[in-house]
């Protein structure tokens, strides 16, 4: 006989979540995959053991992020991905159908999506439905999306941003782009890059945005020292980069998140709005807890805005009520 498992997923260009019905969340890890092209594109590993053997591996392996901008860029490697990670989501059962709910983002084409559901069922789901990952972030924020007054949701990832006005279980109207808490990191590799003619890595520069970054001045404000490849003569540098520093590099990615905000604000109905300025603005995802992007926010939107809780699993634990309560999602 087969048993049926429910399970929902969170492709995301940062992270991939994986949710069991009955279980809870029990994956939550880097959207990485170690693929050796020696061995013609073989899949060596996913998640974090794929981040772990980058750099400690012969160099024929190297790592793949197949979603970027939060859709799919490597139709294979995405689904070799999702194969591996429901496999462990479930245990390896062999004898069980597995029912598939996917977040997807609002922006998304046809044409991805159809990818999405593809890459799914070529992962091994035997039935596969999409949730619009602003409706699951909200759901998973405690928002009362059902009732016929309106809340708007900003879920800031790390490849987009997907703004959300959501009444009545349905999305009435949203904005995204292929932007996020990634390109921030980007753009402080950019700003080291020009200032200090250093080149410093992903990595370090993420620390930097977590650890010393905000949207506008806060308390405590500090600098760090970085280390990078000096792109004059090729050797090692380091070089001082302050909190100022870092919000100066953030600048042109907050204005274009901000901007989306304030044109999604704009065509919304004034009924929805005044709503939404008595319910507030609520940021989802990892990118919502940079220092002070509330405040940002605020000032530019006028309205208030909170981050939720545990922001980073909202999509993914919205999703995971809508399997156990049968909140609205959309069959593709
Ligand atoms: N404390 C923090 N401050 C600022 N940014 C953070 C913080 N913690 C995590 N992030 C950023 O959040 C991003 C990951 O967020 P999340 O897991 O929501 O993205 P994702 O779902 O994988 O991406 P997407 O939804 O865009 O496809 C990373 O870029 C990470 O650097
Ligand atoms: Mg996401």
């Amino acid at each position: 006989m087969l048993f049926a498992q429910d399970i929902c997923i969170d492709p995301g260009t940062s992270n991939t979540r994986v949710f069991v019905k009955g279980k809870g969340i029990v994956i939550n890890e880097p959207s990485v995959v170690a693929v050796d092209t020696a061995g013609g594109g073989s899949v060596e590993a996913v998640g974090n053991e794929a981040k772990e053997m980058i750099g400690r591996t012969p160099g024929s392996i190297t790592a793949v992020s197949p979603i970027k901008g939060g859709v799919i860029a490597d139709y294979d490697v995405t689904a070799a991905m999702l194969r591996r990670l429901m496999k462990k989501a479930t245990n390896n059962a062999i004898f069980t159908r597995i029912r598939a709910m996917i977040c997807i983002s609002s922006g998304t084409t046809d044409v991805e999506r159809r990818a999405v559901h593809l890459a799914a069922r070529d992962a091994g789901a035997s039935y596969v439905s999409l949730i619009q990952s602003p409706m699951a972030a909200a759901i998973g924020a405690g928002l009362s999306v059902n009732r016929a007054k309106g809340c708007m949701v900003v879920d800031l990832g790390g490849g987009c941003t997907e703004v959300a006005v959501l009444a009545l279980g349905d999305v009435v109207s949203s904005s995204a782009i292929r932007l996020g808490s990634k390109d921030m990191d980007e753009a402080i590799i950019e700003f080291v890059r020009q200032r200090d003619n250093l080149l410093i890595g992903e990595r370090t520069a993420e620390n930097v945005k977590i650890k010393i970054g905000s949207a506008a001045l806060y308390e405590g404000e500090s600098a760090l020292s970085v280390s990078g490849r000096r792109l004059a003569d090729g050797l090692p540098g380091s070089a001082e980069i302050s909190s100022a520093d870092v919000r100066e590099a953030l600048d042109e990615p907050l204005k274009k998140i901000v901007g989306l905000i304030r044109s999604t604000v704009e065509k919304t109905p004034p009924e929805l709005v005044g709503d939404i300025l008595d319910s507030g603005i609520v940021l989802t995802g990892g990118g919502a807890q940079l220092r002070q992007l509330p405040k940002l926010i605020r000032q530019e939107v006028k309205i208030p805005v909170r981050v939720a809780e545990n922001a980073q699993n909202c999509a993914i634990r919205g999703a995971g009520k809508c399997l156990t309560n049968k909140v609205p999602n959309e069959n593709a």
